[in-house]
């Protein structure tokens, strides 16, 4: 796709613009990922100069926000290799991510105001669900509705405006894009929880199984206290936050079977896609479609 590679050469441009060649060279190590919201951007709005540069800007605080989740995560791989975090330290992660956060909003200010405005409460919304993530994770939660309110927050949120802004320049109806986004960026993190509970850290590049031992009790978890019998419920809370050895995540990943908790969970995930998908229908754009269906349908 070569309007994906303008983006690329977009945030190029932007790195190679700070004036470090040390914090240069660290950023230019970190692999793009699936660029997934830059591509839905690319979907929604084509490739115009505004598009490319929205989308990189999008990127880049999406990178940001990992690069302090895996400090957050105490997560040592990244996109198939060693986190920012194992790398350089905490330190470093921590302003790398910074560095990548403000000049996304320096460049933000060029776009139009609505637009930036739009972008930078995304990161608002992102920060406020990240730190809700790790105040829940603090106990264990079986609150379904906070659960989600986060899951908005520190996924949906951002992916929310990437279609509402891409559409904003694009001259489409802004509401639609808004919905169809929110849908798709739940929907995306719930499938995030569901691969780290049924893949592996090689598929996924980022560790595996990592979210229950951080005390992160995700919809699958949820899902399954409350289909357990009593004594099962108390099992599964001493589990909670504690490194898992093979048998007790055996224990976990059986009891998901007997009670179908995985495809339960990948349902709801399923249902939002398909309203997302309804509404592109409504609004005549068949294209959106396919990436929707990429957003859950995907190994890593
Ligand atoms: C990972 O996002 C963090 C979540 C919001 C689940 P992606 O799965 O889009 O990560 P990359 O950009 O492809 O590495
Ligand atoms: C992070 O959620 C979402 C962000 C806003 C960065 P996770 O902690 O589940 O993301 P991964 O699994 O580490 O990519
Ligand atoms: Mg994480
Ligand atoms: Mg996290
Ligand atoms: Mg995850």
């Amino acid at each position: 796709m070569r309007a994906l590679e303008a983006v690329e050469r977009k945030i190029e441009q932007f790195i190679e613009s700070l004036d470090d060649k040390e914090v240069i060279a660290i950023i230019k190590k970190i692999p793009a990922g699936k660029r997934l919201r830059a591509k839905l951007m690319l979907e929604i709005a084509g490739d115009g100069i505004l598009v490319i540069k929205a989308a990189a800007i999008i990127e880049m605080i999406h990178a940001a926000s990992l690069l302090h989740d895996d400090v957050i995560d105490e997560a040592l791989m990244r996109r198939g290799v060693a986190s920012i975090n194992a790398l350089y330290g905490n330190k470093s992660a921590i302003m790398i991510g910074d560095i990548l956060y403000s000049k996304a909003f320096y460049e933000l200010v060029d776009l139009d105001k609505e637009i930036a405005k739009i972008i930078s409460n995304a990161v608002v919304l992102l920060s406020i669900g990240e730190r809700k993530d790790v105040v829940l994770s603090q106990s264990f939660n079986v609150n379904e509705a906070l659960y989600k309110q986060m899951l908005y927050e520190k996924t949906g949120a951002l992916i929310e405006a990437a279609a509402w802004s891409a559409a904003i320049l694009a001259k489409k109806n802004p509401k639609i894009f808004k919905d169809y986004g929110r849908k798709l960026g739940i929907a995306f993190q719930m499938i995030d929880d569901i691969l780290d509970i049924i893949s592996d850290s090689k598929t996924l590049g980022k560790p595996a199984f990592n979210d229950f031992k951080e005390g992160k009790t995700t919809l699958p978890y949820i899902y399954l206290y409350n289909a357990l019998e009593k004594d099962e419920k108390k099992y599964l809370q001493s589990l909670h936050k504690k490194s898992l050895n093979k048998k007790e995540q055996e224990w976990i990943l059986q009891k998901m079977k007997e009670y179908g908790i995985v495809e339960k969970a990948k349902k709801e995930a399923l249902t939002l896609i398909n309203e997302a998908i309804a509404l592109m229908k409504e609004a005549g754009e068949k294209n959106l479609e396919a990436i929707a269906y990429e957003m859950v349908n995907r190994s890593f």
